[in-house]
């Protein structure tokens, strides 16, 4: 199996940066050795702050991916695929590039990220930067726990990589990202009942409702979805809060060995089952979308030439 980047399945952190890049023109002849220099770098530094679980990953946004590598393309990526429905809506917004940041220390990921910058200095263009922290005992602001679901051990790989069905793209990974923006007063107007059948678990215990008494519009309700030979539609969610005193929200994060599972879970919260969409939406609006592929380290080296 070729090397995966670091950063797709590592366990959580307490600190994440997130740079998204738009390139220049011109750059495609020099980005694919840069991005290979990047991605190695990422994977010494994860080595040199193993203390503080330092660990990142490079992914190349669908829509630039032909201009970046022509020789080939990832069987399933598409772009970010945008849902809408009355006042509900997962708008996409395509960048070229997003680098991952993430450790146990603010400082660390700052000199990481002041690295990337000077590395595609000239080569692209910053177009946005998330700082993102972990909450409490890994909750979302919304004060319910985040990832309790999320493949463990070695399943983390199996959920998250591409395998030989796709050989050319095997240790790659199909990333999706959304920034949410939560609406908080009005969230921490609701009654616990309430919020708590929002998501279809008990707050501060974090323990799932019972199947018969979670309603239709539960967020987990929404987003557990299966194959019809009952296998689970899973991901590897690397989510986490953002935010300051303006604004606050999940920069939503998925990793998965195939587009499918994000685009079914995500029309499903949206459009819902006929009868009930995704009461979460009430209470957060997407206002960013983007679809990636994160190649494996062997694809990027290879690339460079
Ligand atoms: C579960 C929060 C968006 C997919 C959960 C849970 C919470 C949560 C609190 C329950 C604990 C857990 O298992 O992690 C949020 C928030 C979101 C958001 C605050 C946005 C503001 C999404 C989106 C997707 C998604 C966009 C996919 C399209 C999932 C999945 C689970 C889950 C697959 C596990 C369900 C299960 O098997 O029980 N989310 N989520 N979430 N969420 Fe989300």
């Amino acid at each position: 199996m070729p090397r995966e980047q670091g950063g797709i399945c590592a366990e959580g952190n307490l600190h994440g940066i997130y740079l998204m890049f738009n390139a220049s023109e011109g750059a495609e002849s020099t980005l694919p050795r840069v991005i290979a220099g990047l991605a190695a770098w990422l994977q010494t530094s994860a080595d040199r702050n193993a203390d503080c679980a330092f660990n990142g990953f490079v992914a190349i946004g669908a829509n630039y991916w032909d201009s970046l590598y022509p020789q080939g393309r990832p069987a399933e990526l598409a772009p970010f695929p945008s849902f809408e429905a009355e006042d509900r809506s997962a708008p996409s917004q395509p960048v070229d590039l997003f680098v991952h940041i993430r450790s146990d220390r603010l400082d660390v990921n700052h000199i990481a990220a002041t690295e990337v910058c000077r590395r595609l200095a000239g080569l692209a263009e910053l177009v946005e930067e998330v700082r993102s922290f972990r909450y409490l005992d890994a909750r979302d602001l919304t004060g319910f726990v985040d990832g309790t679901e999320n493949p463990t051990g070695a399943h983390r790989r199996e959920v998250a990589l591409v395998g030989a069905e796709d050989a050319a793209f095997a240790g790659g990974s199909y990333i999706h990202t959304q920034r949410y923006v939560h609406n908080m007063p009005l969230w921490e107007r609701q009654s616990l009942k309430t919020q708590e059948d929002t998501i279809g678990r008990t707050k501060v215990e974090n323990v799932e409702y019972p199947s018969a008494a979670k309603p239709g519009f539960a967020h987990i309700k929404r987003v557990n979805l299966k194959y019809e030979d009952g296998t689970s539609m899973e991901l590897l969610r690397q989510s986490m809060p953002y935010g300051n005193m303006q604004e606050q929200g999940l920069f939503f994060i998925a990793c998965c060995k195939t587009p499918l599972h994000f685009t079914a879970q995500l029309k499903s919260m949206i459009h819902g089952d006929g009868e009930h969409y995704d009461h979460l939406l009430k209470f957060t609006q997407a206002v960013s979308g983007a679809a990636y592929f994160a190649p494996s380290i062997d694809f990027m080296e290879q690339a460079a030439g």
